[in-house]
């Protein structure tokens, strides 16, 4: 066991497990599935995408070999779209070929959609296979391999199809992200910031008072592996509390809710989801502020460090009417009531449902 890789416990009473961080845990993946038991001669499924298995495909499939396991690799098509029936029935035709049994396993080797895609295929293939998650892309890292939710896309929404499939272990090796696209790079500080504000004030502060965190190369390396490690921490921290999102869980969609409005109107492909977030983390804050429960100081604050993050920060200038009829197509939308989470202060948020529409009317003025 290597003893400079940090450990993180996801403590839920029936499906544990450890999030692994560590700057070589790619070479030593075997070494990580055999101290959680997985035995010699198991057959895995690697499930990754050509823009990552090209840096990092082999790699994994030979520490796997060297433990003495039997992986397969599967590549498929990069980006959001794939997320979809066809990949699932992919990753299953796959699992059928490399004779996959109910103790096998499937690890995901790549950003949120081979994350979400691989373990939803896992779920449901001979109604439940073991999924390890090898996240690749900071949002990955930090948000979409921890918590166990799992699903695709339907035609009319995202992510309409899915299921909870928590993974028996999560490896993040933070040296992958050198050639992630700094985009895609920025648009994981999005939820980084996140984090900051639900339940981190010491993340937030530590964000702060950087010079640059908007480019990885700029970025210290311990400092990444403790932004990395506090976001992993507070994500996990609100797993543990509510595993199926019947209540706290909720507080993870910060900015979410706005974000969900500016990428159905905009269009999907126009942000990527993290600066969508970005965007609905102002839009939201700026709603708390208007109805008291938040400083015009800590917004200014939140907007200052979202912009030093290299991310979008403008409301897009959107019609009120379809604003709110996309609000009402929200997936959280309850009994016809929209709910919001907002700040109270930095590291600290409330669950809302009784916003009228003038307030968000006003909201959107104020921003545009
Ligand atoms: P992504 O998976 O599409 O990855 C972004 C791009 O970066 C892709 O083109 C990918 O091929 C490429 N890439 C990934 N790692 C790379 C690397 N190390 N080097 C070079 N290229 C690399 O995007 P994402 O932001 O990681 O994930 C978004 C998805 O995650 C969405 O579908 C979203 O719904 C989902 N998500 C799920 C959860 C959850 O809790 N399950 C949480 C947040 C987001
Ligand atoms: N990304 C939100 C959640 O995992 O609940």
């Amino acid at each position: 066991m290597n003893k400079d890789n940090l450990r993180i416990r996801v403590s839920l009473s029936t499906n544990p497990y450890e999030i692994v961080i560590g700057n070589t845990i790619l070479k030593n993946i075997g070494d990580e599935l055999a101290r959680i038991g997985f035995r010699e001669g198991l057959k895995i499924l690697v499930v990754s995408n050509k823009e990552v298995s090209d840096h990092y495909g082999e790699k994994v499939i030979k520490s796997l070999i060297q433990n003495k396991y039997k992986p397969t690799l599967l590549i498929l098509k990069a980006g959001e779209e794939q997320k979809n029936q066809t990949s699932i029935e992919i990753i299953h035709n796959a699992a059928y070929e490399a004779r996959l049994e109910r103790g096998s396993l499937m690890i995901a080797l790549g950003g949120g959609v081979v994350g979400d895609m691989t373990g939803f295929a896992a779920a449901t293939w001979l109604r439940g296979v073991h999924v390890v998650q090898i996240p690749t892309t900071l949002l990955a890292m930090v948000d979409a391999s921890i918590g166990g939710k799992t699903g695709i896309n339907h035609a009319k929404g995202k992510n309409l199809i899915g299921a909870f499939h928590q993974p028996k272990l999560v490896l993040i090796d933070p040296k992958t992200l050198v050639t992630l696209p700094s985009r895609e790079f920025k648009a994981g500080m999005a939820e980084i910031i996140k984090y900051g504000v639900i339940s981190d004030l010491e993340l937030f502060e530590l964000l702060e008072s950087q010079d640059f965190i908007s480019e990885l190369s700029k970025i210290d390396e311990k400092i990444l592996l403790k932004i990395i490690e506090r976001s992993a921490k507070s994500k996990a921290k609100i797993v543990i509390k509510d595993e199926k999102e019947s209540g706290i869980r909720a507080i993870l969609n910060y900015g979410h809710t706005f974000g969900h409005v500016v990428e159905n109107l905009c269009g999907y492909g126009k942000w990527l989801h993290g600066e969508a977030v970005a965007i609905g983390m102002i839009a939201v804050g700026q709603l708390a502020v208007q109805r008291g429960l938040w400083t015009a100081f800590d917004a200014k604050r939140q907007k200052e460090l979202i912009e030093k993050a290299g991310l979008p920060s403008k409301w897009p200038g959107l019609e009120l009417k379809n604003v709110i009829n996309s609000l009402q197509g929200d997936k959280k939308v309850k009994d016809g009531k929209v709910s919001f989470v907002m700040p109270t202060k930095i590291g600290g948020v409330k669950l809302y449902n009784n916003i009228s529409n003038k307030e968000i009317q006003e909201c959107l003025e104020r921003l545009n």
